[in-house]
């Protein structure tokens, strides 16, 4: 054959080949027809076993017009697939019954937990007043959670407390207090801390108790400190945290370390004349306070003439309850995405 009739034969071929792909009606069909022209057995092969009686010299020109036909036939090839594939697809497409009156889906966006953004919030708020940030161990030594604190073994105060022993005389902390101790016996006065953490209680849990919550304690160690410095300072942080200026009250109260102690509340923002969350007293406990007692300077090492002081303890959990009126504490642990997506970033 010379190099004109084989360009005829091959031409012929690619025309064929066309023809015969359009008729594939899936990806399947068309690999069994491709086989027809691109197989062993097919004209391109059999162009191919030919060479060997074609005179050298115009070998290369031989395979040349081979090897075009074959780049037009895999051409072809691709042009129908990518055909039969689209039309697949459009078929699934159209098979999917849809409503085009639905509301479309909005991007799902993660926000921080409520509970760390007050948290962070109330320490911003620290560290506008110039607290520095500290911290302790969860599992703590009962000398630092209760003795230094003045605490005496088998006093009935620890029950105000009840403990989670871990063992080995050690127990998980019931409050954030035993990092005044741990500050004290780490850093001379004057120091000004703000601790914040989990700390743990055998409470029974109901809409304001958990067993285990959140506290930010507060320390400040100096010479002429004063409740006055403590009153004034905890109504500054409530309204720099909640915005506006708030009911509070000073209720007198009880803490083996601080003396005098007391209680702060915050106006219960869920009704007028009493409900379920603030137990029907139209406040709700947010912290505990008070002038650091000499004892507590005392067992640091330190001269109660010299240095006076004042701590709080806030519960995270209630601040947050105020401030997003969440009146049962147990939606913040529950995690339900529901409730969540109430607290976008
Ligand atoms: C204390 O824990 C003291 N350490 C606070 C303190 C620090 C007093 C420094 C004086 C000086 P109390 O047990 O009252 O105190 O807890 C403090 C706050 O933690 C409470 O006002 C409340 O807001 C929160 N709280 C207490 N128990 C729970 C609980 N079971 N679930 C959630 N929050 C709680």
């Amino acid at each position: 054959m010379n190099l004109s009739d084989l360009q005829s034969s091959l031409a012929l071929v690619i025309q064929n080949a066309s023809s015969a792909f359009e008729t594939a009606r899936n990806e399947a069909e068309l690999n069994q027809i491709k086989g027809a022209f691109v197989g062993k057995t097919g004209p391109l092969a059999d162009a191919m076993k030919g060479m060997g009686q074609v005179p050298p010299a115009e070998r290369a020109a031989f395979g040349q017009v081979v090897n075009d036909a074959r780049q037009q036939i895999d051409a072809l090839l691709e042009g129908q697939r990518e055909r039969l594939r689209f039309a697949a697809r459009q078929a699934r497409l159209d098979a999917v019954r849809r409503d085009l009156s639905l509301p479309p889906r909005g991007p799902i966006v993660g926000a921080q937990h409520p509970l760390s953004r007050v948290e962070d919030d109330m320490l911003r708020v620290f560290e506008e007043l110039g607290y520095a940030a500290a911290g302790g161990p969860q599992v703590e030594t009962d000398f630092h959670n209760f003795e230094a604190l003045n605490f005496p073994p088998d006093h009935p105060a620890r029950d105000m407390q009840d403990t989670f022993m871990v063992g080995g005389g050690r127990l998980l902390r019931t409050h954030t207090s035993p990092v005044q101790i741990r500050t004290l016996l780490a850093y001379k006065p004057p120091v000004r801390i703000a601790a914040p953490g989990p700390v743990y209680r055998c409470d029974t849990p109901d809409m304001t108790h958990s067993p285990n919550f959140r506290q930010v304690e507060g320390l400040v160690i100096d010479r002429n400190v004063t409740m006055v410095h403590l009153k004034g300072t905890l109504r500054e942080f409530a309204s720099r945290l909640f915005g506006r200026e708030l009911n509070v009250r000073f209720r007198p109260s009880f803490f083996p370390f601080t003396e005098p102690s007391v209680e702060v509340d915050v106006e219960c923002p869920f009704c007028t004349t009493g409900c379920r969350t603030c137990k029907g007293s139209r406040w709700i406990e947010i912290l505990g306070a008070g002038m650091v007692d000499p004892a507590v300077i005392e067992a640091v090492g330190l001269n109660p003439d010299e240095w006076q002081g004042f701590a709080f303890g806030i519960g995270v959990e209630r601040v947050a309850m105020l401030r997003y009126g969440v009146d049962d504490i147990r939606l913040f642990y529950e995690n339900d995405v529901r409730f969540l997506a109430q607290f976008p970033a």
